[in-house]
């Protein structure tokens, strides 16, 4: 793939802004380039490439730096992803519901037609159907949720790297969930797919939604670019400083992590035993998608008790999301379903 076919040609023109720290080179002592505040503790303009950020994820990745981008919150990545590859109001992206509804929201912000391949019935892709449509309307931007929210199963890799194989465009696979999974990320696929993004977060496993740090692993060349478009300080120094210190207490993750799974596991069980839940879906991520009679009715008695679940009838019928608490919070849940 050559980077300068696939972005928006109107960009090919664009002189990225450089900012005050951008343009020296050698040491420095005295800032006095940036119209900062020279008293105060976060008076400082932060990195704008979170350069020791992205040091810690490139060993704990098994990547360069260079094929890393850091945004505000994988948000960030989806929509700079819609500005740097699609014309508006002409090219076209595409997606496989249901799944996570951003994706449709910045494809609008952006004015970008979105077109929509639904998954099986095991909530895979219909690879035969996906190519044609691929072949057909030539989408600039493919959105492969794996585990995918909020059916939590995991699309089959194979699948992924044909339909990267076949189109013209960049595939992003988005990972919110993958740390959670019992299977290899598609960063190790990067190698053989130079159209390949792959999309994680610190807002899930590692804890931090409230920080918005959102991560890209690409070729050099679509990183360079994502660099080329994105605001220049999108990532605060606090938010900085909250990834680096999560990465750096690997042990606080993987205990809470081990907690969250092991509650999973318990309400898996729990659900299972209930004869008027339908369906329990097996999931690799840290919720759990069930199917009930009157899925709206349960979701606002579980709101009258103070217990917030996501109704996802609209997307499947009669459905409830629900992301795995502490051990406590899910007894509160386990007592109210008892009690109902
Ligand atoms: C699949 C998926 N991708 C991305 C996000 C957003 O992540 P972030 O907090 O990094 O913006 C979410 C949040 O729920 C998600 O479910």
């Amino acid at each position: 793939m050559e980077i300068k076919e696939v972005i928006r040609p109107d960009l090919l023109a664009l002189k990225p802004y450089s900012s005050a720290r951008d343009e020296y080179t050698g040491k420095a002592g005295v800032f006095l380039d940036a119209n900062e505040n020279p008293y105060g503790t976060l008076n400082r303009y932060p990195d704008p490439y979170q350069r020791a950020l992205k040091a810690e994820l490139a060993q704990l990745r098994d990547v360069d730096p260079n094929q890393i981008f850091v945004g505000n919150g994988s948000d960030e990545v989806i929509d700079l992803c819609f500005r740097l590859f699609c014309r508006p109001g002409m090219d076209k992206a595409l997606q496989f519901s249901p799944t996570y509804g951003m994706y449709k929201v910045s494809a609008a912000i952006n004015n970008i037609e979105l077109l929509d391949c639904p998954l099986t019935a095991d909530f895979q892709i219909d690879l035969e159907s996906a190519l044609k449509t691929i072949e057909r309307e030539q989408p600039k931007l493919i959105f492969i949720c794996s585990p995918n929210n909020p059916t939590g199963n995991l699309i089959d890799q194979a699948t992924i790297k044909s339909i990267a194989q076949t189109t013209r465009g960049l595939v992003i696979v988005d990972e919110a969930y993958i740390d959670f999974a019992d299977s290899e990320s598609c960063i190790s696929l990067l190698e053989q797919l130079d159209n390949l993004i792959v999309s994680q977060t610190f807002s899930k496993a590692w804890g931090l939604a409230a920080a918005r740090v959102g991560v890209a692993y690409s070729s050099e060349a679509v990183i360079s670019w994502l660099n080329n478009i994105k605001p220049p300080y999108n990532v605060s120094g606090l938010n900085q400083a909250a990834a680096l210190e999560a990465l750096q207490d690997r042990e606080v993750f993987t205990q809470r992590k081990a907690a969250i799974l092991k509650e999973k596991e318990r309400l898996m069980d729990y659900f299972n035993q209930l004869d008027w839940v339908q369906q329990v879906y097996p999931t690799q991520a840290n919720f759990i998608l069930i199917q009930v009679p009157e899925a709206t009715a349960l979701y606002e008695q579980l709101i009258e008790q103070q217990i917030i679940t996501r109704n996802r009838s609209s997307v499947i019928a009669d459905s409830l999301r629900i992301t795995v608490g502490t051990p406590k919070e899910n007894d509160i849940l386990i007592n109210a379903l008892n009690n109902l």
